[in-house]
Formats: structure tokens, sequence, C-alpha cells
């Protein structure tokens, strides 16, 4: 049965909500989005309602996170559909805050990331991470959650908030839940609505490519450049050649090394098209 959640689009309006659901005493699970909902925030909706007393999901397309030649303006905003979705996952409460709320006038202090933040997303997105890691305190600083919510899609951003945690001793549990695929292999984000029908078949190459190159591993192969020609191969087959980066990399500091010799992330970015897809894949 679905519930009607909260709706707080003030950090008064917020406080008030989180009172009536007599938050202090529950555990709370902070989900925090940019909306256009798909099953991949569904999936960590879910996960928080399974240890969590009171679900709050926040929707907030985070200007500071964007370049100025990026999405922001197109960015999909699908509100309505959105409170639907999280209605049927019995979401306790939907923050929606304004711009001024997060950065009123004069606002002029960010979180400068760890390490962790400068390859790959940090090479081709100078200011992401910073824009990233500055939005998330925010919504934690005004949702106070005891367990926060991210989706492994966004690897490199897992290791950025994981490590913010840690560093600023922020009393939050840290759950990274598994990336959600279409059957066909496609990681389900936001930005697919943008592929059109031909480009979403190419696009399928780009979660082929790993797939081939976990097996190659599994089968023995130990060279992260021989993993990495593979990987990009199979992606120009398909006619994806904007590729802005292949990595084979330690999961913990994203450090690349020639050999694999333990646990290995795979990760890619590339364009499709206009649109600029990633993916990811951990082999153990
Ligand atoms: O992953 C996202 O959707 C965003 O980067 C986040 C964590 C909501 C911050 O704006």
């Amino acid at each position: 049965m679905a519930s009607v959640p909260r709706i707080a689009t003030s950090v008064a309006q917020l406080k008030d909500a989180l009172r009536d659901l007599g938050a202090r005493s529950r555990r709370v699970g902070l989900v925090p989005t940019m909306g256009a909902l798909h099953e991949g925030h569904l999936s960590l909706v879910r996960a928080a309602s399974t240890e969590c007393e009171t679900v709050v999901a926040t929707i907030f397309v985070n200007p500071t996170q964007f370049a100025p030649h990026e999405d922001l303006a197109k960015y999909p905003r699908t509100l309505d559909a959105d409170l639907e979705l999280l209605a049927q996952e019995n979401t306790d409460l939907v923050f929606l805050p304004t711009n001024a709320e997060v950065y009123p006038e004069g606002f002029s202090t960010y979180v400068e990331p760890s390490q962790v933040a400068v390859p790959l997303e940090g090479t081709f997105r100078p200011n992401h991470f910073r824009g990233v890691a500055t939005v998330v305190l925010k919504l934690f600083n005004m949702v106070q959650p005891d367990v926060a919510y991210f989706g492994q899609k966004d690897f490199q951003q897992c290791l950025v908030v994981r490590r913010m945690i840690a560093d600023l001793n922020l009393p939050i549990e840290f759950r990274v839940c598994p990336i959600v695929r279409e059957p066909d292999g496609l990681a389900i984000s936001s930005r697919n609505r943008y592929l059109t029908p031909a480009e979403r078949t190419r696009a399928l190459a780009i979660s082929r490519s790993l797939t081939i190159a976990t097996e190659l591993i599994r089968q023995g192969e130990r060279s992260a450049a021989v993993i990495k020609a593979k990987i990009e191969q199979v992606m120009r087959d398909a006619g994806i050649d904007r590729i802005d980066y292949v990595a084979v990399a330690d999961p913990d500091t994203l450090m690349e090394n020639q050999a694999i010799s333990r646990p290995v992330i795979l990760l890619i970015a590339a364009f499709v098209g206009q649109t600029r897809l990633i993916d990811n894949c951990l082999v153990e």
C-alpha cells in the first residue's frame, strides 16, 4: 500500500517533519538524489526501509557539481513521477530544498574533497566532487541521518563521500548498493533517457566490455594494459569512440597499477552521441 510521503521544501519544514516522525528516537536513513528517479534510486530507498524506521529522500539538482558546459539546464526534472515512485516505496519524507535554501546569498564555503577525487572523473569534471561533497555534507547536516545510501554506479563518488564521512567524523553509517542494470546489461541512469534508440543499442557495448574484461581477468589475464585495450576495442567496434577514460584501478585508492594482483575496479566514462555515461565493475 502506497502512503503519501510528507514533503518539506525548507530546513524549518524538514525539522518539523522529522520531529513529527519521531526521528530522534528512530533510525533515519537518507537517500540523496537529483530526481529523475529510476530503479537504481528505488533500490536505495528499499535498502533504507529494510534497515531504518524513517526513510528520507532528497531531490535537489545541485548546480555546484555541474560545469558551465554540462547538462544542468536540461537535466531531467520529473517531480510528479518521482513523488509517486517514492510513495509506492513508503518513503516517509521527501526534502525538496530550493537553491536559495542550499546556497544562500553570499555562499562561499566548500568542502575540499580528498585525493581520491583527483583522477578519472576529477580530471574530466574538475570541480564536480567539490560540489558533490559540499552538497552531501549540507544534506547530512540538514537531515542528520543515521545511515546514508549511495549507488555503486557512481563508484568514485562513493569513495569521496566515504572518505569525507571518516575524515570529518560524521556520525553516519555509509552504505553502497549494487548497480541496477536493465535486463540487457545497461546500467540504469537518469541520463539514459537522453539516448536515441540507436544510441541505446550502441551503449550496450559499455557493460559488454566490462563483462568481457572481467572474464579475461578471471581466466588469468594480469596485464592492466591488455584489459584496458580490450575494453576500448569492444567500445570502439560498437562505434563509441569518444572515451573519457578506461581505468583498471585499486578499489580503495583508484591508483592504477600495471599488474593486476588484487581485486580491481574497472571504470569507464564515454560519450554515446552527446550523452556521457559511466559504468564500473568490481572484480574480486
Ligand atoms: O548521485 C547523485 O545523484 C548526486 O551526486 C548527489 C549524491 C545526490 C549529490 O547531488
